[in-house]
């Protein structure tokens, strides 16, 4: 073998003789260099590699210590034949290959995604600013398990005006997102509650961790049907009473006092309230919560800042009634918060200051405009289009007249770069749709490009229907 060429790496911590012992040593086992091969002289190799003659000096004495090569006195180096040892081939590691890279599509419909360009940064800077300026040092240490107290104080004031939430901060838990505090609530209630969740609903939650176990309850155009949930032996019901997710339906207040009564007949019995995005709310009066109609402390309240201000901000909360207090005291205490001190004192400044409110006020504004745009493009060029939930949130539902499967429709929309979401993603227990529905989520889609996506969607889906 006249020469070895091996890409020596000088800027690493790896010495270079062990860079190269490791290049030789592998081009053996895996018979890249045969059996029997002369290896170049070391003035050789240190001329060609240009590196010192004692750095080969150093590699080829390791590989011949431990059997791969032999020194012919005056003749030169030698590979042995190490049939006996074994060459693990190894693989490449099985990624999660859809995970590795997020895919962006030229349109997103995706209903967690919020509408970007209007986010006050300035504002947000300010107080991040003045945090990081100003001597902070006690925000460096741990703080409460259960989040910031001031937060929790402004979370109080919020939900007492807005959602007509009647509650301390002391009942207020703080946490890295809806998906991160269910688990925690779950874990506060009996070990053999049996659960139940609207079907279709809030996917996040059975992956998470009801899988094969949660009790499906259908709903309707009134949300829940509590008298289903009454057959069943459930003790604990998750609902989305405000904007049903998926559906959008509201729970009336015939159901919503049924829910209440159901849940007071036993003392194991709970409701999980989601008021997800509870703000966004475009016709009617805004719906009070659950929560405040309960006189029985049944009602355990959990909302999030992923619709409100971002997803990405990972802060959400539940509201535990006073009966839940000692037990949540006793299972977490010892837990750390799961939101950075410092994010929960910008989010808690945005909130005092009043520019959660402003913000809200305009972000509503923004996607009732979105929303009535959107209905209007389907109102006027697809009019065979069905569209069901549109008097709050940021999705609606459509369903097609098309004799075409979800799943196909699905991928005719991902060939065009168009990202939708079937209705069918949420069920826990299937349905039969009459028509493909999906989810449409208009939140994250600028005002101007609405008529655009919409178009480009039904005109791909147009020519798969011939
Ligand atoms: C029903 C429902 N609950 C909660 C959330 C928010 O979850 P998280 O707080 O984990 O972002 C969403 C997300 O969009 C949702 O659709």
């Amino acid at each position: 073998m006249d020469m070895l060429m091996f890409e020596l790496n000088k800027d690493t911590t790896t010495p270079l003789y062990e860079q190269l012992y490791n290049g030789i040593k592998t081009a053996i086992m895996s018979k890249q260099i045969e059996v029997g091969t002369k290896l170049p002289s070391k003035k050789n190799l240190a001329e060609f590699l240009n590196i010192s003659q004692t750095t080969i000096e150093v590699a080829y004495a390791q590989l011949m210590a431990e059997g791969f090569i032999v020194s012919k006195p005056r003749i030169g180096f030698f590979v042995e034949d190490i049939d006996e040892l074994p060459y693990i081939e190894t693989k490449q590691a099985e990624w999660p290959i859809e995970d590795a890279e997020e895919k962006t599509f030229r349109f997103d419909f995706h209903p967690g995604k919020i509408d970007t360009d209007s986010f006050p940064f300035s504002q947000w800077r300010k107080y991040a600013k003045d945090l990081y300026d100003h001597p902070s040092k006690n925000l460096l240490q741990n703080g409460e398990p259960q989040g910031e107290y001031t937060l929790r104080t402004e979370i109080a004031k919020y939900l007492y005006q807005s959602r007509g939430i009647v509650c301390q901060p002391e009942q207020i838990v703080i946490g890295s997102g809806t998906e991160q505090l269910l688990p925690m609530i779950l874990r506060l209630l009996e070990n053999d509650s049996k659960f139940s969740l609207e079907n279709p609903g809030y996917s996040a939650i059975p992956r998470n961790q009801l899988q094969n176990k949660a009790i499906p309850i259908p709903v309707d155009e009134d949300g829940l049907i509590v008298d289903e949930l009454e057959k069943t032996n459930a003790n604990v019901v998750y609902v989305t009473p405000s904007h049903q997710f998926p559906t959008g339906a509201v729970l009336s207040a015939t159901r919503r006092t049924q829910l209440l009564h159901w849940a007071a007949k036993a003392e194991n019995r709970y409701i999980i309230e989601d008021d997800y995005d509870s703000e966004f709310r475009y016709t009617g009066k805004p719906i009070p919560a659950l929560q405040g109609m309960d006189q029985n402390n049944k009602v355990i309240y959990l909302s999030t800042f992923s619709k409100s201000l971002m997803p990405s901000l990972r802060v959400a909360y539940f509201v535990l009634p006073p009966t839940l207090l000692k037990k949540y005291k006793e299972t977490f205490s010892y837990y750390s918060a799961t939101v950075p001190r410092f994010d929960q004192h910008i989010v808690a400044s945005f909130m005092r200051d009043g520019y959660f409110s402003k913000h809200l006020n305009r972000m509503r504004k923004i996607y009732r405009k979105k929303l009535d745009k959107l209905t209007h493009i389907f109102k006027t060029h697809y009019p065979e289009v069905i569209i069901t939930g549109d008097q709050a949130g940021m999705h609606i539902l459509i369903s097609l007249p098309l004799p075409i499967r979800e799943d196909t429709l699905k991928r005719i929309a991902a060939e065009s770069s168009i990202a939708i979401y079937p209705v069918t993603d949420y069920l826990l227990k299937p349905i039969d749709y009459k028509y493909p529905t999906f989810l449409l989520g208009f939140g994250g889609i600028p005002l101007e490009k609405l008529e655009e996506g919409i178009h480009q969607l039904m005109h791909c889906w147009s020519l798969a229907k011939y």
